[in-house]
């Protein structure tokens, strides 16, 4: 298999990385964030969740964060949005591209967002047509497509109905989402393998969560089987709030680091990115929590 001469990284660091963060990220921080990484390059950057404040307090200023980004030409701004009063929310703050998120795992599902996996997909529905009849770009959240924190292995063969459900919605691209982080190479080759026996592969993303250090080698796995999209946080911030003991996403400066190494093109500048990852990671009282972010700060000093 040829790898591909450039991939599209999804940054998801300013609500993936902050959703769980335990203190009060003031609005101004997050919207210098989402700023910095557009200077660094970034052509998507998932904004903010418009999501219920009781549950995920820290995205309880979506509204003035999308609204009070300048939005730089070329890039994209997603946000979530889990039922029509999240849309019509996000619509009424700018957004242009939605996402909305399930699961492949049914107590997951209860957890996250207090439906089954079935009743998702119906809530999911009338979200997917208006954002369609508005020209709103969606995409769709699996989670759990590898172990589900309350539930343990899902099949290859239940996550690949469910993204086959989320698909024939109306969602643009399915990110397939190592929520807890335990995937390794040939088992999150085995579901890739599943999954693209309904949708193509192009329409596919990563989004690997790095707790257990493996979210670089399955990358390299799936990037060798055509999946070209990958989500990714700064500084490797993050954690789901209802995934107990998930650590960040992949960091996006070690993505970038893999992907210049094998020739591919991200548009991504590495040098400003390692300044944003110091930058939010010295904002929130926390050391860099990336290796190329750490390594390339402290010889940039
Ligand atoms: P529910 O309790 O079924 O909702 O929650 P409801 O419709 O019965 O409403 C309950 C209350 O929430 C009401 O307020 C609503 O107004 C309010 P009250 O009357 O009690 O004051 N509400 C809202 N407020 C603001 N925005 C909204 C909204 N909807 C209802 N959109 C719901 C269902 C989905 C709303 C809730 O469970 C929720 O917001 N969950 C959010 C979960 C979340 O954000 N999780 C993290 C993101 S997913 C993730 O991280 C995984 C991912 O990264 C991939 C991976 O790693 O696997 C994507
Ligand atoms: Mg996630």
């Amino acid at each position: 298999m040829t790898l591909p001469a450039s991939v599209h990284i999804v940054e998801v660091g300013p609500r993936d990385g902050l959703q769980n963060e335990p203190n009060w990220v003031d609005t101004a921080t997050k919207i210098s964030l989402i700023q910095r990484l557009g200077q660094a390059g970034l052509k998507t950057i998932e904004a903010t969740a418009f999501v219920s404040p009781k549950r995920v307090p820290q995205m309880s200023d979506s509204s003035v964060v999308l609204s009070g980004i300048t939005r730089l030409p070329g890039v994209t701004y997603p946000v979530l949005t889990p039922n029509l009063k999240g849309f019509e929310a996000a619509r009424a703050a700018g957004a242009r591209e939605i996402a909305v998120f399930g699961a492949a795992s049914e107590s997951f599902s209860q957890k996250n967002i207090q439906c089954s996996v079935a009743e998702s997909i119906e809530r999911f529905r009338p979200v997917v047509d208006a954002a369609r009849q508005d020209g709103v770009v969606v995409r769709g959240y699996l989670s759990c497509v590898i172990d589900c924190p309350y539930e343990g292995a899902i099949s290859p063969a239940k996550v690949a109905d469910t993204a086959r459900q989320l698909f024939e919605l109306g969602c643009e691209e399915i990110s397939l989402g190592d929520t807890i982080g335990t995937g390794t190479p040939e088992r999150v080759k085995r579901m890739i393998e599943a999954v693209s026996a309904h949708i193509p592969i192009n329409r596919l993303a990563g989004h690997f969560h790095d707790t257990y250090g493996m979210a670089i080698a399955n990358i390299y796995a799936v990037l060798q089987m055509g999946i070209a999209t990958f989500d990714a946080s700064v500084a490797g911030l993050g954690g789901c709030p209802y995934a107990p003991g998930a650590s960040g996403n992949v960091a996006t400066e070690d993505v970038v680091w893999l992907m210049n190494g094998l020739g591919i093109d991200t548009g991504i500048d590495l040098a400003k990115l390692v300044e944003t990852s110091a930058w939010i990671s010295h904002q929130l009282k926390r050391p860099v929590g990336s290796k190329v972010g750490k390594a390339l700060h402290h010889s940039a000093v």
